[in-house]
């Protein structure tokens, strides 16, 4: 079986797993924190793009956290089912209303969701100001490759966030080993692992733990601006 097939997989049930509420939540609240720190012009057009962006509910928090500003935000994953949901999600929400024209554009142009793999990250010409990832990177063949491509998908003083868990502590490893039973293969970098990883160009602006239970393993949000 694929990875992507997993996915395929878990598409129609991601939004009602529990760990949304102890891990995927949690992780969206605090990427809007730190954009926050980043989108603060009303007068820019934000081009965002989501990483690995499963069913489209960060970019759904991202467009309701900043209705007031101009977003252009699009979204990859390499499950198609997971694209499909997205689009629907978007489709239904209310911040696609008619009253907020601007934002409906994200779902009447399917261009900005796109089925696609990481590995073919090089394919994309265009730049953009935020890249995000959340809880997708560790499924990543190649994460040096990834890591490089991002950073050059990045404008000058770009920014990018990653966060996912990550094997710190022996704890960190028994935990994940459980959960790869769910996901297939995956690699859970620690921190310094990733710091070793990540290109020259991306300075380290922010690195936060987020844990809301104890049980939990260590998720790490990273955020890198390129310079
Ligand atoms: C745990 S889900 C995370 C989804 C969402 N970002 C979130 O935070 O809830 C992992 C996602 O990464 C996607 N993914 C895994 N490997 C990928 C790859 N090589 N290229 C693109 N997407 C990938 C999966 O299809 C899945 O939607």
């Amino acid at each position: 079986m694929s990875n992507s097939t997993i996915w395929n997989f878990w598409a129609k049930r991601y939004e009602n797993l529990w760990v949304q509420k102890v891990s995927l939540a949690p992780t969206r609240a605090k990427v809007i924190e730190e954009l926050r720190e980043i989108i603060t012009e009303k007068d820019k057009v934000y081009r965002i793009l989501d990483i690995g962006c499963g069913t489209g509910q960060l970019i759904l928090d991202i467009k309701r956290s900043f209705k007031e500003f101009d977003l252009e935000i699009h979204g990859i994953d390499f499950s198609e089912k997971m694209i499909e949901s997205a689009k629907e999600n978007l489709k239904a929400s209310e911040v696609f209303s008619k009253e907020n024209n601007k934002i409906k554009e994200i779902c009447d142009d399917e261009s900005l969701l796109n089925v696609m793999d990481t590995a073919d990250l090089n394919k994309i010409h265009k730049k953009f100001h935020i890249i995000t990832c959340t809880h997708s990177f560790p499924y990543y063949k190649n994460q040096r490759k990834v890591l490089m491509d991002m950073g050059s998908l990045l404008d000058e003083n770009g920014t990018l966030i990653i966060a996912n868990a990550s094997e710190n502590t022996a704890y960190d490893k028994v935990a994940m080993k459980l959960v790869k039973l769910t996901t297939g293969k995956a690699t859970y970098p620690s921190i310094e692992k990733m710091n070793s990883m990540k290109p020259k160009e991306l300075i380290l602006k922010n690195i936060i733990k987020i844990k809301e239970r104890f049980f939990m393993p260590s998720i790490i949000l990273f955020r890198w601006k390129k310079v």
